[in-house]
């Protein structure tokens, strides 16, 4: 964890290259995003901290239950010597007070997806205490470049984040993402509805240098890491499994059995051509191997590979 007064001045300092102009007059509810950056700007320049600290703010602010709940939380701890608390207290990521504390004439930095303010501003003021290796990936993932606020995902006034429960983490990430929403409450799909696993088994949530911020270097080791057994090696191998799960599976979530993108006999179909299939004889009477059941797999039931001495066409 870095040392957060020397990194709040050099977030002053690149907002200061973006912004020049400096709507003062302005009462700040109406200021365009770029001027209530600009207005924060000189606020900040202006260093005008409260020698009073929290007490200041809570002469306005304590009757609301969401701003006194940082104190059940982990930034409200006044023990750990790199806390808010133990510095400039709800100023470290406000910002200075100025003159806010007199007729609500100045803004103060807001959070949240109510906030004016670019992501990347209200980012600078976590980061400034939260810049160690986790959160190294951070500056490539696509949440950054789409503009996510660490408090979009976040609450810090809460005495539990809901973010870091292992049983509320999904709600927030299909706060979003509604695809993925859609398809995990499919009739086969990863237990992710019932949080007995979570968006964040596979995925890092502030990025990673993996293909869809995997957590695992690629998406069949994604898999194995909890389906060892599709690993092999195998005898016969079959090469699509090889090479990426998801030919056939969506992780999310699908209509079909066992996460299949499409049914057999179509899903083969895509790479085998049913024509010229020499064994396209019927087993037993009044059922077609072929269309009914499984399909293909009523006799290629080794589909992801065989370590049988004649499993060559996967069959056993
Ligand atoms: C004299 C009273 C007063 C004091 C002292 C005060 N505030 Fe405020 N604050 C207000 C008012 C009024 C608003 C506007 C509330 C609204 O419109 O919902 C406000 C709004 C805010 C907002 C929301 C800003 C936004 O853009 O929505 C934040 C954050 C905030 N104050 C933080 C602080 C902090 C931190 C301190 C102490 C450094 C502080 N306030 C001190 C009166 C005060
Ligand atoms: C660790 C950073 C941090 C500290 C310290 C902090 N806040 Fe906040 N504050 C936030 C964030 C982030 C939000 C947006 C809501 C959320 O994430 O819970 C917020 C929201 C607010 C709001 C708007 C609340 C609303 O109803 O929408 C006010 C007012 C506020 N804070 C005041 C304070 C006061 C007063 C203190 C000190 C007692 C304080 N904050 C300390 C980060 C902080
Ligand atoms: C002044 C420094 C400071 C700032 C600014 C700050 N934090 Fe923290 N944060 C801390 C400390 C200290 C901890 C406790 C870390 C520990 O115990 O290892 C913490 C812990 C956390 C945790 C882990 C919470 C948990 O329950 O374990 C999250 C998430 C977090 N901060 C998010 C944020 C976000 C989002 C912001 C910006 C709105 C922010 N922080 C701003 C100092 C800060
Ligand atoms: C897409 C949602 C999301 C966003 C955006 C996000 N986080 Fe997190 N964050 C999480 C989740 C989920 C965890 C819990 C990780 C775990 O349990 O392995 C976490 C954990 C943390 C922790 C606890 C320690 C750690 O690294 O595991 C800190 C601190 C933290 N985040 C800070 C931040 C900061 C700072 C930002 C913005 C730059 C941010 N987060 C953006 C979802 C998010
Ligand atoms: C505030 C909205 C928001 C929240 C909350 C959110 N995301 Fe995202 N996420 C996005 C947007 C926007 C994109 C880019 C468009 C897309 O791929 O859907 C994205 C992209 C992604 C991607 C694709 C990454 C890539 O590099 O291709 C993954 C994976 C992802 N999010 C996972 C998560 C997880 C896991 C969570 C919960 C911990 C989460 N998201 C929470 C908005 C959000
Ligand atoms: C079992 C592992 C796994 C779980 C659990 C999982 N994902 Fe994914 N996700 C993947 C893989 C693998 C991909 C890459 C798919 C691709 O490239 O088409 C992916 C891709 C994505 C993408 C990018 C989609 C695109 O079209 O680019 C998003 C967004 C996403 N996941 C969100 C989520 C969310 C939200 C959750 C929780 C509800 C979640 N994932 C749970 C494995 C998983
Ligand atoms: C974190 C562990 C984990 C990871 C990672 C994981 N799975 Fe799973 N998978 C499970 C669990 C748990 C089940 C449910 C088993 C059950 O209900 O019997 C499951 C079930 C399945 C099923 C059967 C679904 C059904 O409807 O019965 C398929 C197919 C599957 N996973 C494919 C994949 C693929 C492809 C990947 C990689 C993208 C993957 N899994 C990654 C844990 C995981
Ligand atoms: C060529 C298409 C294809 C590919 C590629 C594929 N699978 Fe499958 N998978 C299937 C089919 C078809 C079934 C249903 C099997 C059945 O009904 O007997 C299945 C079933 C499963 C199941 C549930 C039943 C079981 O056998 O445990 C899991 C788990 C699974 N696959 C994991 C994986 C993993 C992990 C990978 C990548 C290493 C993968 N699959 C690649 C076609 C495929
Ligand atoms: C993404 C393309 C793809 C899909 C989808 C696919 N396969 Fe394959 N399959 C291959 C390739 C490539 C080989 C290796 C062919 C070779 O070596 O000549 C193969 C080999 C086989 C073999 C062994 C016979 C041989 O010629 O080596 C059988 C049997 C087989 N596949 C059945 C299936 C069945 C059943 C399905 C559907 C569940 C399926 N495949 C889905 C690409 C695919
Ligand atoms: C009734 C059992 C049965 C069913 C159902 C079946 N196969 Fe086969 N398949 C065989 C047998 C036996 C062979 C080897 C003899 C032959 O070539 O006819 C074979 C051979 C193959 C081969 C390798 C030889 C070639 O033709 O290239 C592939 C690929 C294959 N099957 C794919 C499929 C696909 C795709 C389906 C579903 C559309 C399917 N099979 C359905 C029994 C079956």
């Amino acid at each position: 964890m870095k040392n957060y007064y020397y990194s709040i001045p050099l977030s002053i300092v690149l907002l200061s290259v973006l912004f020049t102009s400096v709507a003062q007059a302005t009462p700040w509810k109406d200021l365009s995003s770029e001027a209530l950056e600009a207005t924060l700007v000189k606020k900040f320049a202006a260093g005008k901290y409260s020698p009073k600290g929290a007490d200041s703010c809570l002469m306005c602010h304590r009757k609301s239950e969401k701003v006194m709940a940082i104190f059940d939380g982990v930034h409200g701890l006044r023990s750990n010597n790199q806390s808010p608390m133990a510095g400039l207290q709800c100023e470290a990521c406000h910002g200075p007070q100025g003159n806010h504390n007199k007729g609500g004439k100045e803004p103060m930095i807001s959070f949240a997806s109510d906030s004016k303010l670019s992501a990347n501003a209200q980012n600078t003021v976590c980061q400034g205490c939260h810049n160690d290796a986790q959160q190294m990936a951070w500056h490539s993932s696509t949440h950054n470049l789409e503009e996510i606020a660490c408090s979009d995902c976040h609450q810090v006034h809460s005495a539990n984040d809901p973010v870091m429960d292992k049983l509320k983490v999904n709600d927030t990430c299909i706060s979003c993402h509604s695809q993925e929403k859609a398809d995990m409450n499919k009739r086969s799909s990863h237990p992710l509805k019932w949080d007995q696993m979570t968006c964040i088994d596979c995925h890092a949530p502030h990025g990673s240098m993996n293909e869809a911020a995997l957590t695992k270097p690629t998406i069949n080791d994604s898999c194995y890491s909890c389906h060892a057994e599709k690993r092999g090696p195998f005898l016969w191998e079959h090469s699509p499994v090889t090479e990426d799960c998801i030919t056939c599976h969506n992780p999310h979530g699908s209509v079909n059995d066992d996460l299949l993108n499409q049914r057999a006999p179509q899903l083969c179909q895509q790479c085998h051509a049913n024509d010229g299939h020499a064994s396209r004889v019927v087993p037993e009477p009044g059922m077609d191997a072929f269309g009914g059941g499984k399909s293909c797999l009523n006799c290629h039931g080794q589909i992801h590979g065989s370590n049988h001495p004649s499993g060559s066409l996967l069959q056993r």
